[in-house]
């Protein structure tokens, strides 16, 4: 029987209290198939680790993670320590030493999820974010000249390598195209006239050989205002590392919050493990009270079990979060419930139990 190994890294804030839900729920998955297991190995990485050891992950933290099939990894950050040190120390470090280059973020809109937009539904909010995820904007590329010094000057670097370019947006086309979707491209050459005209020159070429994918190009500001004005108008989506990080948030807005966005930071060739989170951070301002929304993680733990080719069972799980959603019984307070982050975990291994019985 396939054993897969999974890192759990449950990091900060609510991140432990999701990711025991997402657990719980990939082991009823493993358990109702009957053909495959999972073997979960806990690391205690995050902002205490640091307090105690002066950083956020072991030495050979990354050698460490290598030999599993997957990553599954709750959130990050904490009062007290810079963002910019865990998150580089540990997030970040994650998706380049792994080269996890395509983060696939869906922003869809499931019945009964609530949506400030009058007319979304869920058949015209349905898109596919393709994050880049490995340079440009998070580069880590700079200089901080002069420091304290009335000339002080900070230079951050935006890092666009055709052949980084290149393989997202080769991904999205794929993508696109055995979805018989369209596929749009956000970005902004009118005003970075090097990257972005890099970027839009090589969107173009990359489609000459995808001449049955229809295609759009949008500004990053237009394409904000179109994904509140017309949602309908975006299926698969391809963009750089900062924009995509930014308008996932507004996707999560427009599908039903952060408590329900998920994330994919994928290394497609296999190569190295990829990693499955929630997209929400670690939320210092509700941690330890219950009340944090697992249906976030249980989504990437769908996300899980389709790369692991499993796809009968990630859809069971969409399956279960809808009808949760449509029920309103046993929802989080930021879907206007008040069940526990653990009752929703429960409550979604019950839905398991009767649909899947229900195939
Ligand atoms: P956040 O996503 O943690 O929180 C934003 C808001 O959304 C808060 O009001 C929070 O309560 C709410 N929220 C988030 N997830 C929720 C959930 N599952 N259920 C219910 N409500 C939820 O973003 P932030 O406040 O900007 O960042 C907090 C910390 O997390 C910072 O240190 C930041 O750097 C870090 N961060 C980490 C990740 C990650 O690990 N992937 C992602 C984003 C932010
Ligand atoms: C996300 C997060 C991260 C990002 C941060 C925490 C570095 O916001 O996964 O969306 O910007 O990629
Ligand atoms: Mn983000």
């Amino acid at each position: 029987m396939k054993t897969y190994k999974i890192a759990v890294i449950a990091g900060d804030g609510i991140g432990p209290e999701v990711i025991d839900e997402g657990v719980k729920v990939l082991k009823a998955a493993a358990k109702l198939d009957g053909g495959f297991d999972f073997e979960f190995t806990y690391f205690p990485w995050g902002c205490e680790f640091y307090k105690k050891h002066g950083k956020m992950m072991d030495d050979d933290g990354i050698e460490q993670l290598k030999k599993f099939d997957a990553i599954f990894l709750g959130a990050v950050g904490a009062p007290g320590v810079p963002d910019h040190i865990s998150l580089w120390g540990l997030l970040l470090a994650i998706r380049k030493g792994f080269d996890q280059y395509i983060n696939l973020r869906p922003v869809k809109l499931l019945k009964g999820a609530p949506t400030p937009i009058k007319d979304a539904t869920p058949e015209n909010v349905d898109m596919v974010f393709v994050r880049e995820n490995s340079e440009g904007e998070y580069a880590g590329s700079g200089a901080w000249l002069f420091k304290n010094k009335p000339n002080e000057v900070v230079i951050q670097d935006g890092v666009f390598s055709r052949h980084g370019c290149e393989r997202v947006i080769r991904y999205a086309y794929e993508l696109a195209r055995s979805q018989k979707k369209s596929l749009t491209s956000i970005s902004k050459a009118n005003a970075l006239n090097y990257s972005m005209v890099f970027w839009d020159q090589i969107f173009a070429e990359v489609g000459k050989e995808y001449p049955e994918v229809e295609t759009h190009s949008y500004l990053v500001d237009a394409a904000s205002m179109f994904m509140v004005k017309d949602p309908g108008r975006f299926e698969i989506v391809v963009t750089s590392n900062l924009f995509g990080d930014i308008l996932t948030d507004l996707g999560a807005a427009i599908a039903g919050g952060m408590g329900l966005a998920a994330g994919a930071n994928l290394n497609p060739e296999r190569e190295f493990p990829s990693m499955f989170e929630p997209i929400h951070g670690s939320a210092p301002d509700i941690a330890g009270k219950g009340e944090a929304d697992p249906l976030a993680t249980v989504w990437s733990a769908s996300q899980m079990l389709d790369f692991f080719g499993h796809t009968d069972l990630g859809k069971l799980l969409i399956d279960c979060i809808e009808s949760l959603l449509v029920e309103r019984k046993t929802l989080t307070p930021d879907l206007c419930g008040n069940a526990t982050t653990s009752e929703v975990g429960d409550a979604i291994v019950e839905k398991m139990k009767s649909l899947y019985n229900g195939n």
